[in-house]
C-alpha cells in the first residue's frame, strides 16, 4: 500500500528521517554531501533537488533493502521547497530573453550565454576549477603560444577530417569527453549529449557519475554510434568489476580510467554556491557541510590507492581497449605503453584537479617526439583535452600528433543553453571551422597534418605575458557576444 504525504511529513527531523520512501536515518551521517541538505528536504518531495545530483540508481546502491519503505502516494505529499535562489525570476527572464541560437558563431558564445541563463549552482559546478583556477585558464592560453606554418598552392578542394580513435572511425577529431551531472545543466542530462553526438557522428565518453543512469544512456545510442565508458575507480573492486563488464557487454568500445582525481580538487565556485544553498535552511543544531559543493559530495568512493600495480588487472577483466585519462608528464606515458594500455589523455581535468599542473597541448609536445623517437607513436593513441574551443586548437593538437581531441564545458554550456540543438550547432560550428582552417593550413586530410605545420617553441615558456600595450587595446574595438533581445520578443 502506497505511504500518505502526511506519514512522510511526520518522520522530517534527525530522529526519524523518511526521503520519498526510504527510510535514511541511518544514513544521514554519511551522507557525502553532509546532513543538511537532507534535513533540508525532509518531509516534502525532494525529487527535484536529489535527481541531478545522484544516478538514478543510488539508493539502490547504497542504501539497504530494508530501508526501502516503499511507494509515497505523491498526491499527498507536501511540494518541494519553493526555489531558494531569489534571483530565480530574473533568470528565468534571461533564459526567455536569450539570444537566438543561430546568433551563436563560435563555442565562447554558448559559455556567455550559458552563464547568463544557468542556475547559480550548476553554473559554479561546470565552470568552476581548482584554487585560483589558473591552470582552467592556461589551458586555454597555452594554445595562443602554437602558431601555424601553413602551407599554400595545396589542391584543398576536397577536404576530408574524418578520422579513427581507438580503431573507431568517426566524422571529426573530436569527442565529448565525460563531464558528470548533466541534469545540473539540463532537465534529460546526458541522454542530450547523446543524441547530438549521434546526429554528428561524433564519439561519447559517458561519465561514471552521469546524472542519468548508464544504460539510459546506452540506449540513446543508434546504429553503430560509438560510446566510451569513463571510470572512476570505486574502492570496493567488485564493484568496478561490474561496472567494466557490463559497460563492455552493452557494447562500449573503450575504458578511459581516471587517473588525476584520487582526491578531487578545491573548486571554490562549486563550495561557494553550496554554502548558500544549505546555510539558511538547516535545522537547527544540525550540521551543514558547507565546504565540499557538488563535486566533492559525490566523489567519496573514489580510491585514493589505485596505482600502476592495478592496471594488470583492468586488463585481466575486459577485452575493451584501456586509455589513462588525466596522464601528466612523457614519463607516465611511457610507463603507460610499458604497462600494455592503447592509450592516454593528456589531461587537467579542465583545470580541475591540481592547479599549476601544465595543459595537456604542453605536455604533447613533451611527449610526442620521444614516442616517435622511440617508434611507439604507432597503434598507440595519445588524446588530449582542457582549453580547446576553436578548430584551430584541435588542428594544433593534431600536428603535433594527438589522435583525438576531448571537449568538455563548452558543449555542456550549448546543452545547458539550448539543449540538443545547441549541441548540434556547437558540433556543426567546429566542423565549419575545421574545413575552413584545413585548406588554410594547406591539408586536405587529417593524415596530411604534421608537426612541421606549427610553431610550439612558445609553448614550454611559462613567463609572465608581454606588458598590455594600454594604447592600442584602449583604440581596439573588442568582438562583442550575442546580445540579449529586447523584452516584448517572443521566442
Ligand atoms: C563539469 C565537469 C565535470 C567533469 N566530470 C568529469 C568526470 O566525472 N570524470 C572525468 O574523468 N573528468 C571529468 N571532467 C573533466 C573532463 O573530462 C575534461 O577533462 C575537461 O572538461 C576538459 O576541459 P574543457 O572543459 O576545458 O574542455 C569534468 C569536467 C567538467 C567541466
Amino acid at each position: 500500500m502506497a505511504l500518505k504525504g502526511s506519514q512522510v511529513a511526520e518522520h522530517a527531523d534527525a530522529e526519524s528521517c523518511w526521503g520519498k520512501a526510504y527510510d535514511v536515518t541511518e544514513f544521514l551521517p554519511d551522507h557525502p554531501g553532509g546532513q543538511g541538505v537532507i534535513l533540508k528536504y525532509a518531509g516534502r518531495d525532494a525529487t527535484r533537488a536529489f535527481d541531478p545530483v545522484h544516478p538514478p540508481d543510488t539508493l539502490g546502491k547504497y542504501l539497504d533493502a530494508s530501508k526501502h519503505l516503499g511507494p509515497v502516494d505523491m498526491a499527498t505529499v507536501a511540494a518541494e521547497a519553493g526555489e531558494d535562489d531569489p534571483d530565480e525570476a530574473e533568470r528565468r527572464e534571461r533564459l526567455a530573453r536569450r539570444p537566438l541560437l543561430s546568433q551563436c558563431y563560435n563555442l565562447f558564445d554558448f559559455e556567455a550565454v550559458a552563464r547568463r541563463v544557468m542556475k547559480r549552482a550548476a553554473w559554479a559546478y561546470y565552470s568552476s576549477a581548482a584554487d585560483d583556477e589558473m591552470t582552467m585558464r592556461e589551458n586555454h592560453g597555452a594554445l595562443h603560444r602554437v602558431w601555424f606554418r601553413p602551407r599554400v598552392l595545396v589542391d584543398v578542394e576536397k577536404v576530408d577530417f574524418s578520422t579513427t580513435m581507438l580503431g573507431a572511425k568517426c566524422s571529426a577529431p573530436f569527442y565529448v569527453t565525460a563531464t558528470a551531472l548533466g541534469k545540473l545543466g539540463h532537465p534529460e542530462g546526458e541522454v542530450v549529449l547523446t543524441r547530438a553526438a549521434r546526429s554528428h557522428d561524433v564519439i561519447q565518453m559517458i561519465p561514471t557519475l552521469a546524472s542519468c543512469s548508464f544504460d539510459d544512456i546506452v540506449d540513446a545510442r543508434r546504429g553503430g554510434q560509438v560510446q566510451w565508458l569513463q571510470l572512476y575507480v570505486n574502492k570496493d573492486r567488485d564493484v568496478t568489476r561490474r561496472i567494466v563488464r557490463h559497460a563492455e557487454a552493452r557494447g562500449c568500445r573503450g575504458l578511459f580510467i581516471t587517473v588525476d582525481a584520487p582526491q578531487l580538487g578545491r573548486r571554490e565556485k562549486d563550495m561557494r554556491s553550496k554554502f548558500t544553498d544549505g546555510g539558511s535552511h538547516v535545522q537547527a543544531g544540525q550540521d551543514t557541510d558547507t565546504s565540499q559543493g557538488a563535486a566533492r559530495a559525490i566523489s567519496s568512493f573514489i580510491d585514493p590507492s589505485l596505482s600502476w600495480a592495478d592496471v594488470p588487472w583492468f586488463r585481466s577483466i575486459t577485452a575493451m581497449p584501456i586509455v589513462l585519462k588525466g596522464v601528466q608528464r612523457v614519463e607516465d606515458v611511457l610507463r603507460a605503453v610499458d604497462a600494455g594500455v592503447q592509450g592516454v589523455v593528456l589531461s587537467n581535468h579542465g583545470g580541475r584537479q591540481l592547479d599549476f599542473a601544465r595543459s595537456g597541448i604542453e605536455v604533447l609536445a613533451e611527449t610526442m617526439p620521444v614516442l616517435r623517437e622511440r617508434g611507439l607513436d604507432r597503434g598507440f593513441d595519445v588524446f588530449v583535452d582542457g582549453g580547446f574551443r576553436r578548430a584551430s586548437d584541435i588542428l594544433k593538437a593534431l600536428c603535433l600528433g594527438a589522435t583525438g581531441v576531448g571537449i568538455g564545458r563548452p558543449f555542456l554550456y550549448a546543452m545547458s543553453a539550448y539543449g540538443q540543438d545547441g549541441v548540434e550547432r556547437a558540433m556543426q560550428l567546429l566542423k565549419d571551422e575545421m574545413e575552413m582552417n584545413m585548406r588554410l593550413i594547406g591539408c586536405a586530410s587529417v593524415g596530411d597534418l604534421h608537426p612541421g605545420l606549427v610553431d610550439a617553441r612558445g609553448l614550454f615558456v611559462h613567463s609572465n605575458p608581454t606588458p598590455v600595450d594600454a594604447l592600442s587595446s584602449t583604440v581596439y574595438d573588442p568582438l562583442v557576444v550575442p546580445p540579449q533581445r529586447p523584452k516584448a520578443a517572443k521566442l
